[in-house]
């Protein structure tokens, strides 16, 4: 089955109103591959007016609180991101996991509250450089899978993001063969934990260091589906990892 390649630019708490004007400029006046999809996740005040410019491609929410309103103060909900306009929400990125220590429970809930309220999800998963060490990446990254998979029901709103916690923002890339190893390790359990028609529909993007210079060899891979971009989401070089695949 031919997947249709996504590429998401995740720009953190970065940015101003000038800078995203910019940032959307820039998109708007790009030549972009027609046939990949792209997603932008701008800090959530900005989202509105990313919304409203934005020609080409869709916008994600970094993140929600699961519950659909209340005393809670200084979050958002997924009903918020839906009534403006946002088709996607990130969740599990190793930042909410690791800096806001957010566990398996906690991200599970988002999980199944933003499906719910019918926004599509990128989940991320990945293991840090002690995990990889010890041999544990797949481990790691299947309790991950493991911890949401009974809260999905329909897996063609979710797209997968494998970021190892090692190559992000570090400038240490994971090289098309460690990328390939794990994505096809992820297929793999999907076929095995949810059926084969999912595992071969389900997008899996790389994250981790992408930049124009080695995303086109991480491209080509034949699990690798996409990418989940940072730092270079913020940057002209993005126009060349959405067209990685040319
Ligand atoms: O979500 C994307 C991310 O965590 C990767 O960040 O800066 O290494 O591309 P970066």
């Amino acid at each position: 089955m031919t997947r249709t390649f996504i590429v998401g630019g995740n720009w953190k708490m970065n940015g101003s109103q000038s800078t995203v004007k910019d940032l959307v400029a820039m998109l708007n006046n790009a030549n972009l591959d027609k046939n990949v999809e792209v997603v932008v996740a701008p800090p959530s005040l900005y989202i509105p007016s990313v919304i409203s410019t934005l020609k080409a491609g869709e916008v994600a929410g970094q993140n929600i609180y699961a519950e659909s309103k209340g005393a809670f103060t200084g979050e958002i909900s997924a009903e918020m991101l839906k009534d403006v306009g946002a088709k996607w929400v990130i969740i599990g990125h190793s930042e909410r996991r690791h800096v806001f220590k957010e566990d398996d429970k906690v991200i599970a809930k988002k999980v199944k509250h933003a499906l719910d309220v019918g926004l599509k999800v990128i989940y991320c998963v990945g293991e840090t450089l002690a995990d990889r060490e010890g041999n544990q990446t797949t481990a790691v990254v299947f309790s991950q899978l493991q911890a949401v998979a009974s809260e999905i029901k329909d897996w063609s709103n979710v797209v997968i993001a494998y970021e190892p916690v090692w190559a992000i923002g570090t400038g240490k890339v994971a090289t098309p063969d460690q990328a390939q190893e794990v994505h096809k390790e992820i297929r793999e359990w999907i076929k095995k934990n949810v059926s084969p028609q999912a595992a071969d529909a389900i997008r899996i993007q790389y994250g981790g260091s992408v930049n124009s210079g080695n995303c086109k060899e991480i491209g080509m891979k034949p699990d690798v589906d996409g990418f989940l971009v940072g730092g270079a989401s913020l940057k002209p070089e993005f126009v060349d990892i959405v067209n990685a695949q040319q």
